[in-house]
C-alpha cells in the first residue's frame, strides 16, 4: 500500500518556507523525546560529545530545528548550509520518494528513477530525492539564528555551520572562492565551534561539481582556513567512482594542510521523473537532482573504507565524518568499523527521530 508518510522533522508537503516559518512537525505533534542519561562521552575533533552521531547540513533549516534535534538526542548537528547573501529555493516540490531496488549504483543513476509523493517502503528502506538549491535568508537572518541555535547545544552536544560560496554579477573565478572564505568568516562571527564548506555541490564558475576539481578544491579550502585561523574546518565530498581514487588521493592530501575533517557522502545525482516520464520537479536544471537515503548507503561506506586508507597510508591526520544512508543502529556501527570518527543522518533522522535514542541505547548507554 502506499502510503503518505510524513518526516517528523520536515514537513515535504509543504514549501521550504512555510517549514523554516512552522519548525519541525514533531514539535506540532507535540511528543517527547525519550530520555537518555549520557555519562560517557567521546572526543570528536577535540570537542566532547554524548554520542558521536547527528544530522549533517540539510534537514535542520533553522534553531528551532536544531533545538529539536538536540533535544532528542542527536548530539552533532549541522544548521543547513547558508550563504553571504539572499538565495530563493527552488520551486516546491523539493522532496519526492524514489523508487530504487537495492543500490543505487552509479550505472543505475545514469537512467532515470520514478519520484513520487508516496511510497510502500518503510523508513528504514525507502530513498528520496531532494532539491533545495541551498537558499539562504542571508548573513542578517542568520548569523542572528545560528547564535540562537548555539545556546540550545547542552552538555557534550555540538553544531557545526556549513557554507557555500555564491557566484554573484561580475565575479571571476577568485571572487567566488573568497565568498566562500567570506561566508565561513560570518559563521565564525557567530562562535559556532566547526565549520564546514560544502564542496559538493555544482560549481558554476566551472561547470562540473567542485569536488572533483584539484585547484578549485585547494584555493577553496586554502581561503577559508586563512580567514577562520584556528576553528576546525571540514569538506563534505560526494562520491568518487572507481575511476576517480587517483583524483581522491590527489585532492585529499592537497587539502590536508588545511582541513581537520572530511565528511562523505552528499547525494548521487540522477534524473528523476513522473509516471509518465516527464521531469519530476519543476523549474530549469532540475531533471537532474540528489538522491539520498537507504540506496546510497553503500556509497558512503565505500569512501569512508577509501578515507580511511588514504589517511593511513599518508599518516595525514583528519577526522572522517560518515554520511549516506544511515537508517539503523547497525548502519552507524558499519560506519564506525570502517573508520568514521562521526556519523550522521539526514533521510534516516526526518523519518525516525528516536533513531539517535536507539543508537545511544545500543551503544553508548553504559
Ligand atoms: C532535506 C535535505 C536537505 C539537504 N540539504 C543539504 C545542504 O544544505 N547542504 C549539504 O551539504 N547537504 C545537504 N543535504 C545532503 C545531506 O547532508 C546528506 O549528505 C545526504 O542526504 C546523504 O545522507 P542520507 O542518506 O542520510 O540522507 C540535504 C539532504 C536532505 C535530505
Amino acid at each position: 500500500m502506499n502510503q503518505n508518510l510524513n518526516s517528523a522533522l520536515y514537513d515535504i508537503g509543504i514549501s521550504y518556507d512555510d517549514n523554516w516559518e512552522q519548525g519541525p512537525p514533531l514539535v506540532k505533534q507535540q511528543l517527547n523525546p525519550p530520555k537518555r542519561t549520557a555519562k560517557k562521552r567521546t572526543s570528536f575533533l577535540g570537542f566532547e560529545v554524548n554520542v558521536p552521531f547527528g544530522i549533517p547540513a540539510g534537514p535542520l533549516l533553522n534553531s528551532s530545528f536544531i533545538k529539536t534535534a538536540f533535544e532528542w538526542g542527536f548530539d552533532v548537528n549541522h544548521y543547513k548550509t547558508q550563504r553571504s547573501v539572499v538565495f530563493k529555493c527552488n520551486q516546491f516540490p523539493n522532496v519526492l520518494f524514489v523508487d530504487v531496488k537495492g543500490n543505487l549504483t552509479l550505472k543505475k543513476a545514469a537512467k532515470p528513477l520514478i519520484g513520487k509523493t508516496k511510497t510502500s517502503k518503510s523508513p528504514k528502506e525507502f530513498s528520496i530525492t531532494n532539491s533545495f538549491g541551498n537558499p539562504s535568508r542571508g548573513p542578517d537572518v542568520w548569523q542572528k539564528d545560528m547564535k540562537k541555535a548555539l545556546t540550545y547545544a547542552k552538555k557534550g552536544q555540538l553544531l557545526i555551520a556549513s557554507v557555500v560560496g555564491t557566484i554573484q554579477e561580475g565575479f571571476d573565478e577568485n571572487d567566488y572562492y573568497d565568498d566562500f572564505a567570506y561566508t565561513a568568516l560570518l559563521a565564525k562571527e557567530t562562535g559556532v565551534k566547526i565549520i564546514e564548506v560544502n564542496l559538493s555541490c555544482p560549481n558554476v564558475a566551472n561547470e562540473g561539481v567542485i569536488c572533483y576539481n584539484k585547484k578549485a578544491t585547494y584555493q577553496i579550502t586554502r581561503k577559508v582556513k586563512e580567514k577562520i585561523g584556528n576553528t576546525p574546518l571540514l569538506v563534505k565530498l560526494g562520491y568518487y567512482g572507481d575511476d576517480q581514487q587517483e583524483l581522491l588521493g590527489t585532492i585529499v592530501k592537497g587539502m590536508s594542510p588545511f582541513v581537520d575533517g572530511i565528511a562523505a557522502i552528499n547525494t548521487i545525482s540522477a534524473p528523476v521523473v513522473d509516471q509518465k516520464g516527464n521531469q519530476a520537479l519543476p523549474g530549469p536544471n532540475r531533471l537532474k537532482s540528489g538522491i539520498c537515503g537507504a540506496s546510497i548507503k553503500w556509497a558512503g561506506l565505500d569512501m569512508v573504507g577509501r578515507l580511511t586508507r588514504i589517511r593511513e597510508k599518508n599518516r595525514l591526520r583528519f577526522a572522517i565524518i560518515g554520511v549516506g544512508g544511515v537508517m539503523t543502529p547497525k548502519d552507524y556501527e558499519a560506519y564506525k568499523k570502517l573508520g568514521a570518527d562521526l556519523v550522521q543522518s539526514a533521510t534516516g533522522a526526518m523519518w525516525n527521530p528516536t533513531l539517535a535514542y536507539e543508537i545511544w541505547k545500543k551503544h553508548a548507554k553504559n
